[in-house]
């Protein structure tokens, strides 16, 4: 008998704690920054109208019509599709590894918060005393011995949550934490919308810069970061909503999860550039200047501005953190179980085993990432995930469903269900606007990725990402399972249909 939420709460917050992650307080500010400020904010809204909210609803619906993670999903829609699912739950474990370690980081520095820690200069404090970073040209530099402990904290957390399943391990780990998210934000936003400076940087987050519109990188990061921000394309959506019975309404549930996660990540934002404006302020430099930190954003830049603060400095660092670790977390144990369920469906085993053969594996390959070369494995790993894995599993995503299998089958299933008709447009953004957009700019950003390479890092660590992407798609996919996994459920819309 295959699990189900308690309740609708318990998926809407599942889904919500899925979505509202360090995509939105530790990935949004700097990829909309490094990607025009303002100029980010059109392709993003309309990547979010487009194709956020339309591919929650298909995602939301498929899972919940085929009660199967994405490979049983895709597979039971038709075997050709299953490498596919394979695909998007290999993105999965890719993102676990790597997600892993700055839940880490963010522990050390819910630790560090009390004594300020970083001192005056808190980009050596990150580079050199916490992650003791060496360069990924000379090879992984070996573990870095201080980061273990709160390595193994974490895993022992996570462990303890994904073994005790859905019902009384994620839905009670969301429960506890998204109330202590959203009060930790509503205090950073008022605190950092009334420090001096601040509108500089809001004014720098909404400001559009017309001329960066024009590059395809921009769209690209604009729909990655929706993609990413929402869960979707990625195994994560199709695994969760195929535990929730088949006559729940999932249209209002994507608008509702949609809107809480891009109203979320963008109040978050408001915070964070008035704090990122307060630095330029009281650095005296330039907005650009001090968001142009990258991945490092929330461990270089806001301590410094944390130390700066007139006033209650521990307590404000604490709430900073503990906000990045509750968002991080409830994300993080998204992304494993949409591998677990993966797993435990094509092969029919237990729970426990299941989960078993996932985290052993993500335990093993996560060490790599708190190496002292990890933080640049990490941010390849991360453009490879987004920029490479999870657009192109979408563009194949909405080919296969868009012109191999007919949109309207989902559409009508959808409505069976739904208290508003979603009409017409849904399946256009799906099988054109979307594609259109998407796979133009991935070729064109891919073709810039082969010439240029990313960050001026050996290349041979996105090739081992790509390849890690494709060949888990072909082999699993190639590996029988067990016959159940394949039958579609009857009420279920088939190919041939
Ligand atoms: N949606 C998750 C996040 O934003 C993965 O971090």
């Amino acid at each position: 008998m295959r699990d189900q939420w308690n309740s609708k709460l318990a998926f809407i917050l599942a889904a919500i704690g899925s979505a509202v992650g360090l995509g939105n307080l530790w990935r949004f500010p700097y990829i909309a920054a490094t990607n025009g400020g303002g100029a980010f904010i059109f392709p993003y809204l309309f990547a979010i109208l487009t194709a956020g909210i339309p591919i929650l609803i298909l995602e939301y619906t498929l899972g919940k019509t085929y009660r199967s993670g994405a490979p049983g999903t895709f597979a039971r829609i038709n075997r050709k599709f299953e490498a596919l699912g394979w695909f998007q739950v290999a993105i999965s474990f890719l993102i676990t590894v790597y997600y892993f370690a700055i839940v880490v980081w963010v522990l050390c520095y819910i630790g560090y918060s009390f004594t300020l820690a970083w001192g005056d200069d808190s980009t050596t404090f990150f580079v050199s005393d916490v992650l003791q970073a060496t360069s990924s040209a000379d090879g992984t530099g070996g573990i870095n011995g201080h980061l273990v402990i709160p390595f193994l904290v974490v895993w022992a957390i996570v462990a303890f949550i994904m073994y005790r399943g859905i019902n009384k391990g994620i839905d009670i780990a969301c429960k506890i934490c998204l109330p202590i998210l959203l009060l930790c934000t509503i205090i950073i936003v008022i605190r950092g919308i009334t420090l001096p400076g601040a509108i500089d940087g809001l004014a720098y987050m909404f400001t559009p810069d017309w001329s960066a519109i024009a590059q395809p990188g921009v769209w690209v990061a604009a729909y990655g970061q929706v993609f990413f921000s929402l869960s979707i394309a990625f195994a994560i959506m199709i695994s969760y909503s195929s535990y929730l019975p088949k006559d729940e309404d999932v249209v209002n549930t994507a608008f509702l999860t949609a809107c809480c996660n891009h109203g979320f990540e963008i109040f978050a934002g408001i915070g964070i550039f008035s704090i990122i404006g307060y630095m330029a302020y009281a650095q005296g430099c330039g907005v650009e200047d001090v968001a142009a930190a990258g991945v490092g954003l929330a461990f270089m830049v806001f301590p410094t501005a944390i130390s700066t603060l007139p006033a209650l400095n521990t307590l404000f660092g604490v709430l900073f953190f503990v906000s990045l670790f509750t968002a991080g977390l409830t994300s993080l144990i998204s992304i494993i179980q949409a591998v677990i369920t993966g797993i435990q469906d094509k092969w029919e085993m237990s729970h426990n085993k299941a989960t078993t053969v996932v985290l052993i594996p993500a335990f093993i390959i996560s060490f790599i990432f708190i190496t002292k070369s990890g933080l640049d494995y990490l941010d390849f790993a991360d453009y490879i995930a987004n920029s490479f894995g999870i657009v192109l599993a979408g563009v194949i995503e909405l080919l296969l469903i868009g012109w191999f299998f007919k949109p309207e089958k989902i559409r009508q299933v959808a409505n069976l269900t739904s208290n508003f008709n979603i009409g017409q447009w849904w399946t256009w953004c799906l099988k054109i606007v979307t594609i259109v957009v998407l796979g133009y700019t991935f070729v064109i950003n891919m073709a810039g990725f082969l010439k240029e390479g990313y960050g001026g890092y050996p290349m041979w660590i996105g090739w081992v990402c790509i390849a890690f992407l494709v060949i888990v798609a072909i082999v699993f996919a190639a590996v029988k399972g067990k016959p159940g996994f394949y039958q579609k459920p009857d009420d279920a819309p088939g190919y041939e249909d």
